[in-house]
């Protein structure tokens, strides 16, 4: 398998007034992405940040933003996320079932890459099409938890469709979001994700480094051991 673990944690839990410094915290320990968390107060009931925030950020570091987006109108976030410095853009199937490719093609010219962000009670063939479209997506993000809040608990039974998936497209990133630590990554790697974000156990470790470590060995061996 040819996909490399990206390990992001989940800013969610970080310390927002001293986001630049907790970014650069985590980048130091091993991240490879920073997940940014962008929600809208009504396609989920939270509230977090958006474009102004990215583009603070984006002052400070150069590490790979990977923005989630759970919002009702993606669409009218792009513009404003490629000008504030996103890297990649993953939107909720939910939310454009009839403008998808619109979306796609759009988030590409913007210079970002295209992500595909499931819930947990959406079936993993609405993902289908848009991973198989001329002009795919690069990313499907599989939720195990409903989307809104960080420290939720790990949903098991969603590794049917990182299976699936995996199985269907051997090269394609796969993200899991929601309760991932290290009593939880074991199941998620051996089912084939190689993204893993990761929130309220990295920020909440003592040695936030041997977590991030730990979730990048587990997606290691089980890459292994699946050749
Ligand atoms: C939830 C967010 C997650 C969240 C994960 O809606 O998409 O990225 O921050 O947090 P943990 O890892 O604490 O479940
Ligand atoms: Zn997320």
């Amino acid at each position: 398998m040819e996909v490399a673990p990206k390990i992001a944690p989940s800013m969610l839990s970080s310390d927002f007034a001293n986001l630049a410094s907790e970014a650069h915290r985590m980048l130091n320990l091993g991240a490879d992405w920073l997940h940014m968390d962008i929600m809208d107060g009504h396609f989920v009931p939270n509230l977090t940040i958006g474009a102004p925030v990215i583009e603070s950020l984006r002052k400070h570091t150069m590490g790979y933003l990977d923005c989630h987006l759970m919002v009702t109108n993606p669409l009218d976030y792009v513009e404003p996320l490629a000008k504030a410095g996103a890297s990649g853009f993953t939107f909720h199937v939910e939310t454009s079932k009839n403008n998808w490719k619109e979306l796609i093609q759009k988030i590409k010219s913007h210079g970002m890459r295209p992500g595909v962000a499931l819930k947990p009670r959406t079936p993993i063939g609405d993902v289908y099409p848009l991973v198989e479209a001329e002009n795919p997506v690069e990313m499907v993000l599989v939720m195990t938890v409903e989307p809104g809040f960080g420290g939720q608990k790990f949903m098991p039974e969603m590794m049917d469709k990182v299976r699936i998936l995996r199985k269907k497209y051997p090269s394609l990133d796969i993200e899991v979001d929601g309760g991932l630590g290290p009593s939880t990554i074991d199941m998620a790697a051996s089912a084939g994700a190689n993204c893993i974000v990761a929130g309220s156990s990295v920020f909440g470790a003592p040695e936030p480094a041997q977590v991030i470590s730990l979730l990048r060995n587990s997606v290691e061996k089980a890459q292994h051991t699946m050749i």
